[in-house]
């Protein structure tokens, strides 16, 4: 089955087989967005099931939620959870600082609060995600309803030169129905190349009201498993 993987599917499944190690019995444990994410949630549900794992989760995303039912997972709220002993989650880029941008899956505020509730976060992430300067992938920020045409504005006002674009269904389908996240929110997808000062930015746009968070996470992380197709992986 693994051989009938592309080879980013091959890295994705790695990183996710490799951060098992870090998971215990009677963890409550918060379940990232994603691709490489749903790898994690399966192999959790064959560990229960062939293992007997015990552990409680969280999901940050209606996505997780529904496949870690279907895997059989214990599902609990956060607040139910109160805290977790670790987050596991996948990652859009990471720089040498465990800095990353989330987000790609639209699902960036809940995972940034899990991340905030939980003890320690530990990313899952093929190699295409590591980069020395982060933003060329587009940055996802998180923005309310309510005049979001206003928001972008003063978003576009802020970062003048770069590229500002909403989030469709589709994603960077130019038609198509705005994208909704699970908070009732959109998400703009700012193009900004290489990012030179990731705090002035992330506090930058978080000074404007309509801002509900952006996919900067920064100082959040602790450690990168970054697995490869033939197998292994690296624990950054
Ligand atoms: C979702 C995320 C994802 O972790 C990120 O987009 C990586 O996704 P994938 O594992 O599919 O490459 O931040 O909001």
């Amino acid at each position: 089955m693994i051989d009938r993987l592309s080879p980013p599917d091959r890295a994705k499944l790695m990183s996710a087989y490799h951060a098992m190690q870090f998971v215990e019995d009677e963890m409550r444990l918060g379940l990232g967005t994603g691709s490489t994410a749903a790898w994690l949630v399966k192999l959790l549900g064959a560990e229960k099931h062939v293992f007997g794992l015990e552990i409680q989760c969280v999901a940050t995303s209606t996505q997780t939620q529904e496949l870690a039912e279907r895997v059989g997972l214990r599902m609990i709220s956060l607040d139910q959870a109160g805290w977790l002993d670790l987050v596991i989650d996948g990652t859009d880029e990471f720089d040498p600082l465990l800095s990353l941008i989330k987000g790609g899956g639209g699902a960036l505020l809940q995972e940034k609060i899990v991340a905030t509730a939980s003890d320690r976060m530990v990313v899952i992430a093929d190699p295409s995600k590591e980069v020395d300067r982060l933003g060329a992938f587009p940055l996802p920020v998180e923005i309310v309803r309510f005049g979001s045409e206003v928001t972008k504005g003063l978003i576009e006002d802020k970062l003048a030169g770069f590229d500002v674009a909403t989030r469709r269904t589709h994603w960077r389908e130019k038609a198509g129905k705005r994208l909704i996240t699970d908070e009732g929110h959109y998400i703009l997808d700012l193009n900004l190349g290489e990012i030179r000062d990731v705090d002035t930015i992330a506090s930058g746009l978080l000074e404007i009201p309509g801002v509900v968070e952006t996919g900067l996470f920064l100082d959040i992380a602790d450690t990168v498993v970054m697995g490869v197709a033939s197998g292994e992986a690296r624990l950054i």
